[in-house]
């Protein structure tokens, strides 16, 4: 749940958020020019804060999903909380059945724009499959009574203020008393991963991570442990934090426990539009994932 257990627990002063920060071993990013599994499992295992794959998907493949995304008439707009187009669903702040719900209903949509031979996600979680399976671990989609979750999730943020998508962490909306009989939650005694690839950005949107998991005290005071959002920017004044500048055709796997934030485009123009997932293990022999 904290990571390796190398770092220190901050005590800086009662407004700042505080919690567990990883040591310089960790809180890394370390880039790769092909596909790897086994860095993937470093964040699994919380041994490293996060891992990029430079230009794994081809940049053609990155523009027609991206078009297939715009051109979609199931992409929808979510205009609370978090400003965004998105297709497929997300689970924050719904019930089980209500997240499954939404599941069903866009996969034939999202199976429609991800319809391309080697599809990113599929090579994603089959090439982390293969490199478990060996440890008897199990990847899979997370389930419920017979129904599945997403597969993943096509979104595009357009916040402008100062932030895109405001700072927060995953971790606490996997606590979400609604989906206390889903399985995901499980997650929680484990790293919760979040995966990210990049299909279009204009200059800026870089992913901003901070150095910091926050403990259930900070939460609580903020009445956030929840949801994870949104961390005041004040609440993160000193904590070491990290900008990591994607590209179209990268993919980001990061330790979504962290507060993480996205920045604006510099062109409100320039679209920002991700294909994303979230996964982690919910015991030892099996790793699930859902959006
Ligand atoms: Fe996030």
């Amino acid at each position: 749940m904290t990571g390796t257990g190398t770092g220190a627990v901050q005590a800086p002063p009662s407004r700042t958020v505080t919690g567990w920060s990883g040591d310089a071993d960790y809180f890394s990013f370390p880039e790769h020019h092909e596909f790897r599994p086994e860095p993937v499992v470093d964040v699994l295992r919380g041994r490293r804060a996060g891992v990029i794959f430079r230009g794994m998907v081809a940049r053609d493949v990155c523009a027609e999903l991206a078009a297939r995304f715009w051109d979609s008439p199931d992409r929808e707009r979510r205009s609370t909380e978090a400003p965004s187009y998105h297709l497929g669903a997300y689970h924050y702040h719904k019930t089980t059945e209500h997240y499954l719900d939404e599941s069903e209903r866009g996969a034939a949509a999202l199976d429609k724009v991800l319809d391309l031979p080697d599809d990113p996600l599929t090579t994603f979680y089959t090439g982390l499959a293969e490199e478990l399976a060996p440890e008897g671990v199990d990847v899979r989609l997370a389930r419920h009574h017979g129904r599945t979750a997403s597969r993943g999730l096509l979104r595009s943020w357009h916040g402008d203020g100062r932030y895109a998508l405001d700072p927060h962490e995953d971790r606490s909306q996997c606590t979400e008393p609604r989906q206390a009989d889903f399985e995901i939650q499980r997650v929680v005694d484990h790293e919760v991963c979040a995966l990210n690839i990049c299909l279009e950005k204009g200059d800026g949107g870089r992913l901003l991570v901070w150095n910091i998991q926050p403990d259930d005290a900070s939460k609580r005071r903020m009445g956030l442990h929840h949801t994870g959002s949104p961390y005041p920017t004040r609440t993160l004044d000193g904590i070491e934090c990290r900008w990591i500048d994607v590209h179209p055709g990268d993919v980001y796997v990061f330790n979504g426990s962290h507060v993480h934030a996205v920045e604006p485009n510099s062109d409100p123009g320039t679209r920002r539009t991700t294909l994303a997932g979230i996964f982690g293990f919910i015991d030892d022999g099996t790793v699930v994932s859902w959006t």
